[in-house]
């Protein structure tokens, strides 16, 4: 069980806010296939309070979709607790704070991971959020801002004030800032982490691409939850995973490509609801490198999909592609020879 205030969680495994792609397409698959908590993307806090962005499919509510995180970026305490007060009244659970985006106009603008350089405006930032809402509060951090030589010291500063001050949950992606996505997360300071705050709930990040990594790492570490991130995306299966495994069972079975292709097909339909026909279609390739890394043929039906220019056309590709596949779990196709594998694709 994992505890965020307020909010008692099933499993210690979430699905991270993941800019362009969680929207509630993706977040619907994921608690469906077992995310007890899913976030939708990065939201800008002076841009909360307009309707515009409230009728994108990014941020709004699904229908029956609770418990959902919101994140907020920006560097004006008040500013960010007026978008807490929106996020709150447009039925949000929990908000977290994003003290850790890389992305060099977020920085440029002295927002995201740049706060780390600014710790003192961060924990101002914490304060006022908290004075104004009361729902569960988090903060998202990496674990330094420059790839040596600063020490962590802003990160440590921000932790610690935030978890002397009672914060429900610190989300900690052990890459400095400066390193972008770049070579691995060090799980070295997000044990540390726990170690320093014991009675603070510490969730890690980084680099959990598969249910083993996750169910390792959560045991090495001794946080109390994990936060699944690209490991998610075109693979909400990864939660059933990480029930089963948690749970001491075996891993279940790789889906089918019949499975797959259900999904895929399902998923493209939301797409297809929430944004604009062309868009949609560029969107949802995003996800089809997820969709398919367990394919037999991964490449050749990657490139099936990347080609295909219409909705029509992608959804005969999925057809051709998974669909008229025998049901045969992927594992078993896997271990097939490529000629075995052209009985179920074209
Ligand atoms: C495409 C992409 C978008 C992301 N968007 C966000 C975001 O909006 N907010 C955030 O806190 N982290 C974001 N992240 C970072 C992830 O939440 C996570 O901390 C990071 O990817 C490390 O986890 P992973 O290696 O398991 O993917 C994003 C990562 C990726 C790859």
């Amino acid at each position: 069980m994992l505890r965020l205030g307020n909010l008692e969680l099933d499993l210690p495994a979430i699905q991270a806010p993941i800019s362009g792609y969680s929207d509630w397409a993706m977040r619907q698959l994921a608690r469906e296939f077992g995310a007890p908590l899913t976030f939708s993307g990065l939201m800008l806090a002076k841009s909360a309070v307009h309707a515009r962005l409230w009728r994108q499919g990014g941020f709004r509510l699904g229908e029956q979709e609770r418990p959902l995180g919101g994140q907020l970026l920006g560097r004006d305490p008040e500013e960010m607790a007026r978008a807490a007060e929106v996020l709150a009244a447009k039925g949000y659970d929990l908000i977290d704070l994003n003290f850790a985006c890389p992305a060099p106009k977020v920085l440029a603008r002295g927002r995201g991971g740049a706060l780390l350089r600014e710790p003192e405006l961060a924990v101002a930032i914490f304060r006022r959020v908290r004075a104004r809402v009361s729902l569960p509060l988090t903060i998202k951090l990496r674990t330094a801002f420059a790839e040596a030589g600063d020490g962590g010291e802003g990160f440590w500063r921000i932790a610690a004030a935030a978890a002397a001050e009672g914060v429900d949950g610190l989300i900690v992606h052990g890459r400095a800032v400066a390193q972008r996505y770049r070579g691995h997360a060090d799980w070295g300071p997000i044990a540390e982490v726990k170690r320093r705050f014991p009675r603070t709930v510490v969730l890690g990040s980084g680099d959990l691409l598969s249910a083993e990594a996750a169910v390792q790492r959560l045991g090495e570490s001794g946080v109390d939850g994990v936060v699944i991130a690209r490991g998610a995306i075109g693979n909400p299966w990864i939660f059933r995973e990480l029930r089963a495994l948690l749970a001491g069972e075996p891993a279940p079975p790789p889906p089918t490509l019949t499975e797959v292709g259900q999904v895929m097909d399902r998923h493209f339909t939301q797409v297809l609801e929430l944004y604009e026909r062309r868009r949609a279609i560029g969107y949802f390739r995003k996800f089809c490198v997820g969709y398919c890394r367990r394919h037999p043929r991964r490449r050749k039906a990657l490139l099936a999909l990347m080609a295909a220019e219409t909705a029509e056309h992608v959804r005969l590709t999925i057809a051709d592609w998974f669909l008229r596949a025998d049901g045969a779990p992927v594992e078993r196709l896997e271990s097939a020879r490529e000629s075995t594998a052209e009985e179920y694709a074209p």
